[in-house]
């Protein structure tokens, strides 16, 4: 079942219970928070009382992306704050396991998170421990940025492990998700989609989330 994660970077801060309600009216299924420090990304955004904020307004699951350096210092403050999934960087983790235990540790589903030029095998021991794996299709930093193509082979090649291995983590994908690529990234195997610029535009909130998710689930159905 392919679910839509809105990110809320996009949306219009100055309504934003109401951004995410619309979001969710228009099929939503979680709230992808997306965390940046200034340190590992070149952009700041929010920090945990945003989550505690976002978590009064909606019972939706809040999927807490940490762009961040040293996130075990932060990831009980982000679970205090009702974080459900919280993904780290393989690229900022030093003990990547003790991180994903500690995630686990606080009730909190761990996920870990694939910059484009990391190569996926580094992430194959922690495989069975993760609810998911989130595929950057763009570098990390900023919303609107374009989808880089290979990333298809990237989500393919996490699903063919996950065959092998008799896994059943998901595939989540960010970055540059749009009704023009979003066929493709579910095609490959993704089952998370982050979308930000996509649903927030122009507006439209309602009608842009129920639009990707249409071409999203059409291209369910006809793969194999
Ligand atoms: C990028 C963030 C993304 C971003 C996606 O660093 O992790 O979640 O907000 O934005 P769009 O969908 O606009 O590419
Ligand atoms: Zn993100």
């Amino acid at each position: 079942m392919v679910e839509l994660a809105f990110s809320i970077l996009a949306a219009d801060f100055t309504h934003l219970a109401d951004e995410i309600a619309r979001a969710e009216r228009g099929g939503g299924t979680i709230v992808h928070v997306d965390v940046m420090d200034g340190h590992f990304v070149p952009n700041i955004t929010f920090g945990p009382p945003v989550v505690e904020a976002v978590r009064r307004v909606t019972k939706l699951p809040l999927d807490c992306h940490l762009m961040i350096e040293d996130p075990d210092k932060f990831i009980p403050d982000f679970a205090a704050a009702g974080a459900d999934m919280i993904s780290v960087h393989v690229e900022v983790c030093r003990h990547l396991n003790r991180t994903l235990q500690l995630i686990a540790d606080q009730g909190v589903q761990p996920a870990v998170v694939l910059n484009p030029a990391t190569p996926v095998e580094i992430v194959f021991e922690v495989l069975p421990m993760v609810h998911h794996v989130l595929v950057m299709s763009v570098n990390p930093g900023f919303g609107g940025q374009k989808f880089l193509p290979r990333s298809l082979d990237r989500i393919a090649h996490l699903r063919r492990l996950r065959h092998e291995l008799g896994l059943n983590y998901r595939i989540e994908v960010d970055g540059g998700v749009a009704d023009d690529t979003v066929e493709q990234v579910v095609r490959a195997g993704a089952d998370m989609l982050v979308a930000g610029s996509a649903v927030f535009a122009e507006g439209k909130t309602e009608e842009n989330a129920r639009e990707l998710l249409r071409i999203a689930r059409r291209a369910t159905e006809v793969s194999v």
